[in-house]
């Protein structure tokens, strides 16, 4: 036993903090899982000598029918993570050309490198828009295109004519990725009804993922869906035993526990205006986010020598913007602070 116990100690000592007012940098949810979900959870680690399923058909199965669409047009993912590197290495091969914006969320120019694929970027406008024109030119020449919507990190949504559009321009044989990882976070008069563009476009694949209106980043559950024929495609690369025995339970859980997380996205979105506007009142602009944070452009005062120092984890551009989760009311009050401190 000697030897061990330092080792716990030092794992456990290493587990992230579940409330950490200061962690603005992932985009993570700032609560602790909702009590049903956490015990449903606890109740799954008792059958931890058990496999879980072969391949998570039950989880697909849920997950298709709650989003409405058949069971064959999903697969499942580590995170969104696991989901989109499923469909790049089902549809790309060596050398491809990927299509993204500029920034875009931090994984996909490591997820084109991991596949071996040749970058192309897009900048995106002063507001953070894509230029969904300039993808679709560059697109042509592609194997798969990347649109986030919400985007990461500017939260900006592209309209759902806008959207369709663009589509419409993609060559069949190129796949677009249809990031919907801050999905949830949307007003229901943004949503796009995504089952329905799945099935107009046979070459679309939206991702999802359990990691941020859900708060379960930690566990690692995303899913894509698409049309039936791409997603028995990917469904062959679903990885044997891959999805923890853990995965089902909170899933199922969490949709039990759907008023109470649509409650706390609510929360969430009032602390996003709350912050833009406290921002905006100092004469700050962010863009216009719709998602779980707020991105601030470089200004003349670098963002770096604004929260540097303060204890704050927030994620910094190399072109000078600064991106930072809401978090709680505290959350909100230490960013204030800091820029308060730094450009008053
Ligand atoms: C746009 C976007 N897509 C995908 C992901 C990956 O999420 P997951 O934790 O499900 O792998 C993130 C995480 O930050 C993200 O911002």
């Amino acid at each position: 036993m000697t030897g061990l116990r330092p080792a716990l100690l030092d794992a456990v000592g290493a587990l992230p903090e579940a409330v950490n007012p200061f962690a603005l940098s992932l985009n993570e949810c700032p609560f602790p899982p909702l009590p049903a979900v956490r015990s449903a959870m606890v109740t799954s680690i008792d059958a931890a000598n058990r496999y879980p399923e072969f391949l998570p058909q039950r989880l697909r199965s849920l997950i298709a029918s709650r989003v409405g669409v058949g069971e064959e047009q999903v697969v499942i993912g580590v995170g969104a993570t696991g989901a989109i590197m499923q469909v790049l290495h089902a549809v790309t091969s060596p050398g491809d050309t990927i299509v993204m914006s500029a920034p875009t969320f931090d994984g996909y120019p490591i997820f084109a490198q991991m596949a071996r694929l040749r970058s192309v970027t897009v900048p995106l406008d002063v507001h953070g828009h894509h230029d969904l024109d300039a993808m679709a030119d560059a697109a042509a020449r592609a194997r798969v295109v990347v649109v986030c919507r919400p985007h990461n990190p500017t939260g900006t949504i592209e309209t759902a004519a806008d959207i369709e559009r663009f589509l419409t321009r993609v060559p069949e044989d190129t796949v677009v990725l249809l990031d919907e990882a801050y999905v949830e976070f949307l007003a229901p008069e943004h949503r796009i009804d995504a089952p329905s563009l799945v099935d107009r476009f046979g070459n679309v694949v939206v991702v999802r993922t359990f990691s941020k209106a859900y708060g379960l980043a930690g566990l690692r559950i995303g899913y894509g869906f698409c049309a039936a024929e791409l997603g028995r495609s990917l469904w062959r690369m679903q990885l044997p035993f891959g999805i923890g025995l853990t995965a089902l339970v909170a899933v199922a859980a969490s949709y039990d526990s759907e008023s109470q997380l649509r409650q706390r996205i609510r929360v969430i979105a009032a602390e996003r205006r709350f912050l833009r506007t406290r921002l905006r009142a100092k004469g700050i602009y962010s863009t216009d986010g719709h998602a779980n944070f707020v991105y601030l452009p470089a200004a003349s005062t670098p963002w770096r020598n604004v929260f540097d120092d303060t204890g704050l984890q927030v994620r910094h551009y190399a072109d000078g913007g600064v991106r930072i989760t809401v978090g709680s009311r505290s959350s909100t009050r230490a960013v204030l602070r800091a820029v308060t401190a730094a450009l008053d």
